[in-house]
């Protein structure tokens, strides 16, 4: 198969896990004779400081003719101390979700055997855990209008809003989601307060007759931060409103053991992307130190989700566990052992993938 993909590294550590996760691409194409063809694009600080805009035109072109877009991460401190800066690094992330139509980020949590022991977790409560989160994307308070400051600069205010369409089109890929898992669906919100959640709930009500085989759940979303640490095998899919899903997807990757190691997937009416669901961490920005495994499995996921090559998929998935096993890792995840370095675990992982 011949496979365009555009890479946007973005900002902090996003170009070097990247590579990584280039690196183990192209492995598979050459294992799996494929054909790959990668374009590079600006996005988030690094875009701004090149032509002010973190989302540029040239880089949605970029992004709209490939088959996929592999996305590393955005944000920069001297942003994020700035409450005044006009442009941010996040808008180009969500203008970037919105003008690609990525209204379904799957963010799916389970637990790597050899790795149970890392979680601040108790064992029994999350070894074999499987679930996945359908957060909405592209919705919700992160872009619903008014939005802003009174004229004194003394009130602020956001908006939350969805419409049936937003909210069933989402519905119906959790439902498909659990159709294909263990056809159970948690549908995640506030609707004892909030009247954005009491539609979700009716919209979700609605549709579930015609899914017979799904048993559909409804939790609100302050019992499910609770549940999801306590009973995580509980879970399989969870499908909520944008904002709800970033703050319970961080939550859920604890039970991991590292966020270093969540990739995802953001699907929708155009290029499907992939990303790890960690930000830039600048902090640790050129050193080669960062953890790039949430990349390589956010590159698995494009194999499974964009081009429906599920061997591909499953031999990173493989070696990626094998790393782990072998404690082929980085610092965050070494435990006093050798902690290597971002670029010798990805050279790792292809040697283990040419074998
Ligand atoms: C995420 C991030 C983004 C979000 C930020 C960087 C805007 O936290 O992808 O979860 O809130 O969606
Ligand atoms: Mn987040």
């Amino acid at each position: 198969m011949e496979m365009n993909i555009a890479l946007l590294p973005g900002d902090g550590i996003g170009p070097e896990v990247v590579d990584q996760a280039v690196k183990v691409v192209k492995a598979i194409g050459k294992k799996f004779g494929h054909t790959l063809n990668f374009e590079e694009a600006l996005t988030g600080a690094a875009a701004i400081d090149a032509v002010g805009n973190p989302y540029p035109d040239s880089t949605h072109e970029v992004c709209l003719k490939a088959d996929a877009v592999l996305f590393g991460a955005i944000g920069h401190p001297k942003f994020d101390n700035d409450p005044s800066a006009k442009v941010r690094p996040e808008q180009g992330l969500l203008e970037m979700r919105k003008k690609l139509g990525l209204f379904c980020n799957v963010r799916p949590t389970f637990t790597f055997p050899s790795l149970v022991h890392k979680s601040p977790l108790k064992k029994d409560r999350i070894e074999g855990t499987d679930l996945v989160f359908l957060r909405e994307l592209t919705g919700g308070i992160y872009f619903g209008e008014p939005r802003g400051r009174n004229e004194q600069g003394t009130k602020a205010f956001d908006t939350c809003v969805y419409s049936v369409e937003e909210i069933e089109r989402l519905a119906r890929m959790g439902f498909e989601f659990a159709q294909k898992r263990r056809k159970l669906l948690t549908c995640v919100d506030k609707a004892n307060v909030l009247a954005t959640s009491r539609l979700w709930r009716e919209t979700v009500q609605r549709l579930a007759p015609e899914y017979p085989d799904v048993k559909v759940e409804y939790e609100f979303v302050d019992a499910v931060a609770m549940r999801l640490i306590q009973w995580p095998k509980s879970y399989d899919v969870l499908i909520t409103e944008n904002m709800f899903g970033d703050i319970l997807t961080d939550e859920a990757s604890v039970i991991s053991g590292s966020m270093g190691l969540m990739p995802s997937a953001s699907i929708g009416t155009k290029t499907k992307l992939f990303e790890p669901i960690h930000g830039s961490y600048p902090q640790a920005a050129g050193k080669d130190i960062a953890n790039p495994l949430a990349t390589v499995l956010s590159a698995a996921m494009m194999f499974e989700y964009a081009f429906g090559l599920q061997e591909e998929a499953n031999a990173i998935s493989e070696v990626v566990n094998l790393s782990l096993e072998k404690g082929i890792v980085t610092e965050d995840l070494s435990e006093g052992d050798k902690a290597y370095k971002t670029s010798e675990v990805g050279d790792w992982l292809v040697e283990q993938l040419e074998k």
